[in-house]
């Protein structure tokens, strides 16, 4: 999709070059065994340090899509490559010390006793000594706001927390990548603002590459640097937040709203003809925005 040129192919068949693509998806289709399309034709490329969301309606794609790029299924048509080299020439031991997939519901993911076993659980596998795997552990529950809670059963934990103990789990492994199946969806408006920062801080701060699925137009957007819309197994739109936004008709089209400010702004440009530069997402914008209107007349 974007910076498909820094991608040039290499001589070696299945290598490509192109240091800071992470992920290149290309012409990928994935048809379920009893014959469901759930992708086609999907061309995405990521670059090392974003943060890109897949926004689309239930049964879009979404998780098909991230357990394609997770390498947990292979049998699809055209081409993944992480970082480089083609997915399906990897075995999972060597997709899995990269790339984290954290899963919509925390239930599926987490399994131990404690908070503390289901963290430990990866960097003990993986091999590190009782005092790395120790300080991993804390690191992780400290990043994602859950120190001092390592006694606790994993099922006296919120939702939320649960949540954030699966990322915590694959942080504690040291992922510089991570998928993420809808973080935010079913946390509170709090939770979700919450979940968001925390993302927002992973990628900023310890620079790790985030690809989240999302159907959440109000908020989630806002902290995203790429956005990809999938509607019926494609990719419709792609690029920054802002951007997208800009056509409300496609987003009905594929049984999704425009964020609400985006909305209200849209309307007063397109019916009320008021002379908008741009189309804003957050209510610090959009306020810029018409300050500036009002000053123009
Ligand atoms: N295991 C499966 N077998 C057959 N069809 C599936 C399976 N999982 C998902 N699908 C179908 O694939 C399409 C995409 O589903 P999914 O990737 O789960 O979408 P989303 O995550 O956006 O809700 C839907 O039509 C869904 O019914
Ligand atoms: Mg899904």
């Amino acid at each position: 999709m974007d910076d498909l040129k820094n991608g040039q192919r290499s001589a070696v068949s299945g290598q490509k070059t192109g240091k800071n693509i992470v992920f290149s998806v290309e012409r990928l289709s994935y048809k379920y065994p009893d014959g469901t399309h759930a992708l086609s034709g999907i061309n995405l490329e990521v670059t090392k340090g974003t943060f890109a969301g897949l926004l689309g309606a239930n049964g879009s794609g979404k998780t098909t899509l991230l357990r394609v790029m997770d390498g947990l299924m292979k049998t699809f048509d055209g081409s993944v490559f992480l970082e480089g080299v083609d997915i399906r020439k990897l075995t999972p031991r060597e997709i899995y010390k990269k790339v984290g997939l954290v899963f919509q519901n925390p239930d599926d993911q987490l399994f131990a006793p404690t908070l503390l076993d289901d963290v430990a659980f990866g960097p003990l596998n993986m091999g590190f000594n009782a005092k790395e795997v120790k300080s991993r552990v804390l690191n992780a529950l400290a990043e994602v706001e859950l120190s001092g809670l390592e006694k606790k059963s994993v099922h006296n934990l919120s939702f939320g927390q649960r949540k954030r103990a699966c990322i915590a789990g694959l942080l504690a492994m040291g992922h510089e990548i991570l998928l993420l199946d809808e973080p935010t969806a079913g946390l509170d408006p709090m939770g979700e603002y919450r979940m968001m920062k925390l993302l927002q801080k992973l990628n900023r701060e310890n620079g790790v590459t985030i690809v989240m699925a999302t159907h959440s137009v109000d908020l989630v957007p806002v902290f995203l640097d790429r956005l990809y819309i999938l509607s019926k197994g494609r990719i419709t739109r792609g690029g920054a937040p802002e951007e997208v936004f800009d056509a409300p008709e496609d987003m009905a089209n594929i049984k999704l709203r425009l964020p609400h400010i985006a909305e209200l702004i849209y309307k007063l440009k397109h019916e009320d003809k008021v002379n908008f530069d741009r189309v804003p997402l957050t209510i610090g914008e959009a306020r810029r925005e018409i300050l500036k209107v009002i000053e123009r007349r």
